[in-house]
């Protein structure tokens, strides 16, 4: 497994992560004609990979669960940009989403909601 840009020492997160930027990493060598399957695939691989890391928080009673969801669910909100773009044949606004805009969302995301879930989860004293 390659490591993502940003290791946080969560395996569920590192792993998602590094698919994640992989997936990104082909956004510019994709064909016109396949940006909107890629978009869904993308689409479907984030929203799959916030329901792992929310049932992680849920499982481990992480007091920014709430918080941490209503990013994702500010970050899912992004798509509808992309689905109108798909909507009116509007190529070029939907190569710039998932070359540009998704890439630095993800990103951002990850240097700080998930940075900071990540060191409360370290943190905790190992409970048994
Ligand atoms: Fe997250």
């Amino acid at each position: 497994m390659v490591e993502p840009s940003i290791v946080l020492g969560i395996p569920l997160m590192d792993n998602d992560h590094a698919v994640l930027e992989a997936m990104l990493a082909r956004a510019p060598e994709t064909e016109d004609t396949d940006l909107a399957d890629f978009l869904a695939r993308i689409e479907a691989e984030i929203r799959a990979h916030f329901e792992r890391e929310e049932a992680l928080m849920q499982e481990l009673f992480l007091p920014v669960f709430q918080c941490h969801v209503m990013q994702h669910e500010m970050l899912i909100s992004k798509f509808q940009n992309a689905h109108r773009a798909i909507a009116q044949g509007d190529l070029a606004s939907l190569r710039h989403f998932v070359s540009e805009t998704l890439p630095v969302l993800l990103l951002r995301h990850m240097n700080t909601a998930d940075r900071m879930t990540a060191g409360i989860i370290t943190a905790r004293p190992p409970c048994d």
